[in-house]
């Protein structure tokens, strides 16, 4: 598996994203572990997940206490970077609400701890700004973690140029990742994947096949995608993580997966390789 860096740590070319394990229509646990140990398997060392997937009211952390297990149970999972968030909420009737606190920063960071087993958490992202919290508070709370050793890195998530320069300054300099939501379909975040790119900072794409419930008809519905899948003899999903790969040396994609075939498939994305003229069909559809 090709390498990438997340800080001063190298990590899988080809994240796994956690959160269809664990929100509306999540399979068995026994499924969601064999995923997440074909993911290691497959030489994925980076894990996305966030407190704020699971689906009921009493299950905060699904996601988190799911991929602890699962790293416990494999064995090989030590080198792993397990990437996790605080701020956002899920109350349980199905919607996503926000505190960015530090109050509940600090909370909910603690909670996490907990669940992952860890001493410190490899990167901790601030989920998504919260409009009633001033954002270099919530960054500040962000930046307490860090300087007690709470958290290894900290990261940021759904920010825009200004927010990113402002928590870097905040963090004063030790911003390492954004993650943002980019995908064929999505692009607008493609000004902030530039700007960290200029940092020297990673950017996790999110929903990066067009997010859960729609990476199927990826194919179908950017037709360039399938007809270079097709040429190469691969998945029109593996294509659409190359290409963003391709994007910059900083680009980390976070395919959510609930099957190992997913993930087996989206993993070797992490070797496959564009020409400009394949990149620049794509850049265009
Ligand atoms: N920061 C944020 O605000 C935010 C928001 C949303 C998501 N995220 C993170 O980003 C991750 C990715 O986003 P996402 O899960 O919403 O959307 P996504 O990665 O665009 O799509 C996920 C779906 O893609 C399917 N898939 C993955 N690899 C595939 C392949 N090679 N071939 C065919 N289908 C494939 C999976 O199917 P199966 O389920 O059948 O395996 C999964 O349901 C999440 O898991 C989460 O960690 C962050």
């Amino acid at each position: 598996m090709r390498t990438r860096y997340i800080g001063p740590v190298e990590v899988s070319a080809i994240g796994l994203g956690g959160m269809p394990m664990s929100i509306e229509g999540r399979p068995d646990e026994a499924r969601s572990i064999a995923t997440i140990h074909a993911a290691l398997d497959a030489g994925v060392t980076f894990i996305d997940t966030a407190d704020a997937y699971h689906l009921y009211a009493d299950d905060i952390g699904h996601n988190e206490s799911l991929i602890a297990k699962a790293l416990r149970t494999h064995g090989g999972g030590s080198d792993v970077l397990v990437a996790t968030k605080g701020g956002h909420l899920r109350p349980g009737d199905g919607s996503w609400t926000v505190d960015g606190s530090p109050e509940h920063l600090r909370r909910a960071c603690e909670a996490s701890l907990t669940r992952l087993g860890v001493e410190a958490i490899g990167l901790y992202q601030f989920h998504r700004p919260d409009p009633k919290v001033p954002y270099a508070d919530s960054i500040g709370a962000i930046c307490d973690l860090l300087d007690e050793g709470k958290i290894r890195m900290a990261g940021i998530s759904n920010a825009d140029q200004e927010q990113i320069r402002l928590a870097n300054e905040v963090l004063d300099g030790r911003l390492v990742s954004v993650q943002n939501q980019f995908s064929p379909a999505f692009r607008s975040s493609e000004p902030e994947l530039e700007l960290c790119h200029d940092l020297g900072i990673a950017f996790l794409p999110w929903g990066p096949l067009g997010g859960s419930g729609r990476a199927a008809k990826l194919g179908s519905r950017h037709a360039p995608f399938a007809q270079i899948a097709e040429a190469h003899g691969v998945s029109p999903q593996r294509v659409c993580l190359a290409w963003m790969s391709a994007k910059s040396s900083f680009v980390i994609p976070i395919p959510g997966c609930s099957r190992p075939e997913s993930i087996q498939d989206s993993a070797a994305a992490a070797e496959l390789v564009l020409d400009d003229a394949e990149i620049a069909l794509l850049d265009a559809a």
